[in-house]
């Protein structure tokens, strides 16, 4: 079935592979590694329409590692704003101060993996995609495509260790950065989670899970557990049309990123902390491992440090979602 699976795909991928800016053309060279790097370190836990802007925004303003490897890391993390899941902006100038400094990317999975901040899946991503190098790629759409292709019921994520040993299985040995993205593009147009298009799939008919009758209930997932609700409050502090911002702490929540001053209610919180304050509404939040809900209070005095920051360019600020909202609240 090995050679089967492949030939079948990389057929389909010459027709239907999707256009996208970091990626070349079925069989053509591959596209610069910084490129392929970054999209892959952007689309981690993110949709392509979402990353989409940043990758445009980000190869524009630093078009090579040596650029990004340059660039003070405040400005990095403000230009993350919005993307989330803020340690992957941390790490990826980390990452690229040492590409700078060997000169450039390490061309095998190994080498890639020994970069700081740089893990297991973008190394085999950026080894078999920028480097033609046989490199097992399994990000969720992936696991998904292969749990069904081979109705593996195992739950996740005990079951992670059999998708990945089959999807060796069935990686080539040449284009496998094709192929991985063709199993990445088959998994999120057509094997999708909960409408599967069986009709339209090239692997219908090996395909062991279409033939259980319902594919879409693979991969099977552990329960989830409810997230909790925290809560917190954050402070709007207006001054002659300036708002009053921090900068948040290491390398904790949110860490490195501008913020509104709150009362700590990533370490703590119960929603009761800080001082005083003309109530102004709630935003509500989802984070990966609970909700928060951050009441936001009007507050006359600075708090902690930080700087004034005008109103008419706080869209600059790289203010993340949560305190994006907030302010959007208060400026109402
Ligand atoms: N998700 C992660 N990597 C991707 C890629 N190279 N193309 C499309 N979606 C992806």
């Amino acid at each position: 079935m090995a050679a089967t699976v492949s030939d079948i795909l990389l057929d389909w991928y010459e027709r239907h592979a999707r256009n996208l800016p970091w990626r070349a053309p079925p069989g053509a060279p591959a596209p610069e590694p910084y490129r392929v790097w970054l999209s892959e370190v952007m689309l981690q836990q993110t949709t392509v329409a979402a990353v989409k802007p940043y990758f445009a925004a980000f190869t524009e303003r630093w078009p090579d590692v040596e650029a990004l490897a340059a660039a003070p890391e405040a400005d990095v993390m403000a230009a993350w704003a919005g993307l989330g899941y803020y340690s992957r902006a941390r790490n990826l100038v980390k990452c690229a101060r040492a590409v700078a400094g060997l000169g450039g990317f390490p061309k095998t999975e190994a080498a890639l993996r020994e970069l700081p901040g740089l893990g297991a899946y973008t190394a085999a991503a950026v080894a078999a995609i920028a480097f033609g190098e046989r490199a097992v790629v399994v990000d969720a759409n992936v696991e998904r495509v292969v749990a069904r292709l081979f109705a593996i019921d195992e739950p996740l994520p005990g079951a992670r260790k059999a998708i990945r040993a089959r999807a060796d299985e069935i990686t080539p040995d040449d284009r496998a950065g094709d192929f991985a993205q063709a199993m990445m593009d088959l998994g999120s147009g057509i094997c999708s989670a909960r409408d599967p298009k069986c009709l339209l799939c090239p692997l219908a008919e090996i395909c062991a899970g279409r033939r259980t009758g319902d594919p879409a209930r693979l991969p099977v997932k552990a329960p989830k557990k409810a997230r909790p609700l925290r809560q917190g409050r954050a402070f709007w502090i207006e001054r002659e049309g300036a708002v009053w911002l921090v900068r948040r702490e290491g390398t904790g929540m949110l860490g490195g990123m501008r913020a509104l001053p709150d009362d700590g209610w990533s370490a703590r919180g119960d929603g009761s902390g800080g001082p005083e304050g003309e109530p102004l509404g709630l935003v509500r939040h989802g984070f990966t491992h609970f909700d928060l809900e951050l009441s936001v209070a009007r507050h006359h005095a600075p708090l902690g440090e930080g700087e004034w920051w005008s109103l008419d360019t706080l869209d600059d600020a790289g203010l993340p979602t949560l305190f994006a909202k907030a302010a959007r609240l208060a400026l109402a």
